[in-house]
């Protein structure tokens, strides 16, 4: 897969207008589309299920990079793949045997991410990153768009590719939560291949405009 990759986040779309928004992002310069999965337990918020997964997968054209932030992920995670998840990505925080999770989620035919709270150490991924296709690192506290961008990610990222790099892994590393035209390109330099944007996106005045700069 190539890097320097944007993948709005669908949470801050307009739900009334949902395939407006779903044809923007496959007019546009995005890669991914983003799709935020909220139980009401892993984090305080809700977003929505299969219902929105269908209209997603009607729509759109481009890769669908599902971020599960759940309890128990693994009793979804084939559900999420049938309904046309490109790639599933649970939380280390969620899964007592990551190891069986991620297993599943690449025999049922999709790739595999791991994702990091903000307070959760990279080297925590020792033992698994070897087997896994991406690494999320949670650059804001799960739950809400919009928040303010944590300073500290830049030293996950580069710890991360440290970890890929010494084991010979070919992980990709996703940045999400508080991505923006300031903050863009110094990630990418970083060492981040794709990253999440949804507010920065969806409340910008050209969408599209906004989705290109922040490939630069
Ligand atoms: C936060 C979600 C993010 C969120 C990003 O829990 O995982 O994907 O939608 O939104 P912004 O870019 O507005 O921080
Ligand atoms: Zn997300």
């Amino acid at each position: 897969m190539k890097t320097k990759l944007i993948a709005p986040s669908l949470l801050s779309a307009d739900f009334g207008h949902l395939s407006r928004d779903i044809e923007m992002i496959n007019r546009s310069q995005a890669d991914w589309f983003h799709i935020d999965v909220m139980d009401g337990r892993f984090v305080p918020n809700i977003s929505f299920g299969f219902p929105v997964m269908n209209t997603v997968r009607q729509h759109a054209k481009k890769f669908v990079d599902v971020h599960l932030m759940i309890v128990e992920p693994e009793r979804y995670v084939e559900e999420f793949i049938q309904h046309g998840a490109d790639l599933v990505s649970v939380h280390y925080e969620a899964c007592i045997h990551l190891h069986r999770t991620v297993k599943l989620i690449q025999e049922k035919g999709a790739k595999a991410g791991v994702v990091l709270n903000p307070s959760t150490p990279v080297l925590l991924l020792e033992d698994i990153i070897s087997e896994i296709d991406l690494v999320l690192l949670m650059s804001v506290n799960p739950g809400f768009g919009g928040q303010k961008f944590i300073e500290n990610t830049y030293r996950k990222i580069a710890e991360t590719k440290d970890l890929i790099l010494s084991n010979n892994a070919t992980a990709l590393i996703e940045v999400d939560g508080g991505v923006n035209l300031e903050n863009a390109s110094r990630l990418f330099d970083a060492g981040a291949d794709v990253l999440v944007a949804g507010n920065a996106v969806f409340s910008s005045e050209d969408p599209e405009r906004t989705i290109e700069l922040l490939k630069i």
